[in-house]
């Protein structure tokens, strides 16, 4: 179980009222979204699914967080009436700034999402929520957790290899809005104890850079 407590985000069960702010990253993440109906799936009738959301908590990047204006916060803002109904920080805060989640299929993984807010890239976010997925996963009897990657998303691709995945295959023609090729990239086996050092290495140097 990590502490989230010294870190400027924290990794929760995705709820249903997640939903909408995911679907906002979701929309800016992927050109082929998935809808909010499937993510409603997900949480309450997919047995295999696990689902996680990262949010921000006090600091720097809380503050990051809040100055975040969403699609329709300016325009709300602007036509408020009554301007003292709500701070409009505290009505732009959003409180998911990532998320991810992933089957468990026998003893294996399959991450099917992973995304981070967009002006929150490049913070550890991603890498936070695939190493508690990781996590996560051994705990629940998985050996090895495996995904597909778009061949173009050399960014997500090195997260991935930065946590032990290798490329495993290749299916042709994967993604139907533009017929890219997916990669298929898989950990070795996960509960293994060189792969556990391997991982506590990473989240030390990850848990330092996201303390608060
Ligand atoms: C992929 C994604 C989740 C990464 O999230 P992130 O919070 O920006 O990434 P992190 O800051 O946690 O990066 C951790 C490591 O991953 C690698 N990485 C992440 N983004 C990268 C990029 N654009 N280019 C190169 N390396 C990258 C780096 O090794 C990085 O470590 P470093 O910052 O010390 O160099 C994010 O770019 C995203 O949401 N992309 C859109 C959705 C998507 O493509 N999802 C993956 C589908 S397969």
């Amino acid at each position: 179980m990590i502490d989230y407590s010294p870190l400027k985000y924290r990794v929760e069960s995705m709820t249903t009222q997640d939903i909408d702010q995911v679907m906002e990253i979701e929309h800016e993440a992927f050109s082929a979204p998935w809808s909010a109906r499937a993510y409603d799936y997900e949480l309450h009738y997919n047995e295999m699914a696990h689902y996680y959301v990262a949010r921000p908590q006090n600091g720097d990047d809380a503050s990051a967080a809040a100055s975040i204006v969403t699609p329709s916060s300016w325009w709300q803002r602007l036509l408020r009436r009554d301007r003292n109904v709500t701070p409009p920080s505290m009505a732009a805060l959003p409180s998911v700034v990532g998320y991810g989640g992933f089957w468990l299929m026998v003893d294996e993984a399959h991450i099917s999402t992973i995304a981070a807010h967009r002006d929150l890239r490049r913070r550890g976010i991603g890498e936070l929520l695939l190493a508690a997925m990781i996590d996560r996963a051994a705990e629940i009897g998985a050996n090895m957790v495996t995904l597909e990657a778009r061949v173009s998303n050399l960014g997500a691709q090195s997260l991935y290899r930065k946590y032990g995945f290798q490329v495993t295959g290749r299916r042709k023609s994967y993604y139907s809005d533009n017929g890219e090729d997916a990669l298929i990239m898989s950990t070795p086996n996960i509960t293994t104890a060189d792969f556990q050092r391997q991982m506590q290495e990473l989240k030390v140097k990850l848990y330092a850079r996201l303390s608060r």
